[in-house]
């Protein structure tokens, strides 16, 4: 049995934030099925394509353990059968454009009359307010959520982030928020609607920025690389670089091969509680005693100093040497681990976190696989479907349509089958 056995999950959701979500929501156990359009299905099916005709990864990668209908929810058939699956399903999750659900017909108070114990859950880009009506992509939502102001470099623009914290992050937040509704259904017997906006979820994973930007009001950022270089503090939380967030200093510094190899580097943060072992190491032991350096705000303003004596013993390790020398030693590094690196991780192989699922089109490919683990069950990752592979099945085994009923739903248009 899985955390979410018996739970049925109808996913109204495309492109990538919907569909992490329901896929999490899958992982766990639940019955999703993903409703199509019978002509274009999720768009990312489509979207950079790497084998023609064929499903893309974009889409194979957030979709798996789902089934897939093919519906048009704006015939007046595809609306019938909408309707009996809103009847008989928990959650209905929704990332359209504002107002395209109740454009189709399926408002949250239709919804909730149909069904008044079903959860309707969305993603939209900003929450109620002034922008409530518009669209947003991953990249906007970094925009708008602070993230671009404080990624990259202080005389650089604003970076985008590869992480989806837009997207991705979003679906992770919904996700908890529809666990969160079914478990107060069961004292409630109410459904509810979840909204999980993507500019609230970027400023959720960006706290520590509007942390600092509080705490410009009492002087600089002394633990900012900035600071030590005398760059005076404008009225915004300026970025950062590859300074660390907290309270410890960090960097990333070169490591052996880095003039030819894009990440041969390494995160070294100068943990306070070792830093007698790091001057150690790199050979300042004359450092352990000086009051110049023994304590944290001493460092602070001397960090360039610091780093640069630091580097120049990591140029002389590969970092994978620098990750096995500094570990016993209880000083936090991470190797800039490449996507090539992570695809070969044996570890993250055996822990499923990375693994390679068959597909009957594309044959075998490798794909993240749900990054939570649980003692009582396993989740296995199955493929993603096709194009209303299951529409068939869906409307005879869980709508109970046969004989002539099923026969005039599948010549009506409203439905399409792989
Ligand atoms: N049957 C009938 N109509 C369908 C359908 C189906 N199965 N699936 C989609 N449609 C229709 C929608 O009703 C909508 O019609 P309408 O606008 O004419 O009323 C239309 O297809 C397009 O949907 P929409 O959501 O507007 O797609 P888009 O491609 O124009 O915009 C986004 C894409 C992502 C920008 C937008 O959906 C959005 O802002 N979503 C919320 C935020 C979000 O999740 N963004 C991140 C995506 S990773």
């Amino acid at each position: 049995m899985t955390a979410l056995d018996g739970i049925r999950v109808l996913d109204f959701t495309h492109v990538q934030s919907g569909p992490s979500c329901t896929q999490m929501l899958a992982w766990l156990g639940a019955d999703v099925i993903k409703l199509e359009h019978p002509e274009t299905g999720d768009a990312t099916r489509r979207q950079l394509m790497d084998v023609p005709d064929v499903d893309s990864l974009y889409f194979t990668m957030l979709n798996h353990n789902k089934r897939s209908m093919a519906l048009d929810a704006r015939n007046p058939v595809g609306k019938d059968v909408l309707t009996r699956l809103i009847g008989t399903c928990d959650v209905l999750v929704e990332n359209f454009a504002p107002g395209a659900l109740d454009r189709m017909g399926f408002s949250w108070e239709r919804i909730h009359a149909m069904n008044p114990q079903i959860i309707l859950a969305s993603v939209k880009g900003f929450g109620p307010g002034a922008n409530q009506d518009c669209k947003v992509y991953e990249n906007v939502a970094q925009c708008i959520g602070g993230a671009a102001s404080t990624t990259g470099f202080p005389d650089g623009v604003p970076l985008i982030t590869s992480a989806q914290i837009g997207d991705a992050g979003t679906g992770l937040h919904l996700a908890l928020g529809i666990v969160a509704a079914l478990f107060q259904r069961i004292r409630t017997g109410r459904g509810q609607r979840v909204l999980a906006p993507m500019q609230d979820g970027v400023v959720n994973l960006c706290r520590v920025k509007l942390r600092d930007q509080q705490r410009l009001q009492s002087g600089p950022l002394e633990e900012y690389s900035q600071h030590g270089r005398g760059i005076p503090f404008g009225d915004a939380t300026p970025r950062a670089g590859n300074d660390s967030g907290g309270g410890q200093p960090g960097r990333i510094l070169k490591c052996k091969g880095w003039e030819t190899d894009p990440n041969a580097y390494i995160y070294f943060v100068t943990q306070a509680a070792v830093w007698e072992s790091i001057c150690e190491l790199i050979g300042k032991p004359e450092w352990q005693d000086d009051p110049e350096y023994t304590s944290l705000p001493a460092r602070l303003p001397k960090l360039d100093e610091i780093f640069a004596a630091i580097e120049d013993w990591t140029q002389t390790k590969t970092k994978f040497e620098v990750l096995e020398i500094c570990n016993p030693r209880g000083i936090p590094v991470g190797p800039i681990l490449s996507m090539k690196e992570i695809a070969d991780d044996e570890d993250l192989r055996r822990n499923r976190t990375i693994v390679s699922v068959p597909h009957p089109e594309r044959g075998d490919y490798l794909s993240v696989g749900c990054p939570i683990k649980f003692s009582d069950f396993e989740v296995a990752v199955e493929r993603s479907p096709l194009l209303g592979e299951h529409t068939t099945e869906i409307l005879q085994d869980l709508l109970g349509y046969s004989g002539d009923a099923l026969d005039r739903v599948m010549a009506s248009g409203a439905v399409g089958k792989s």
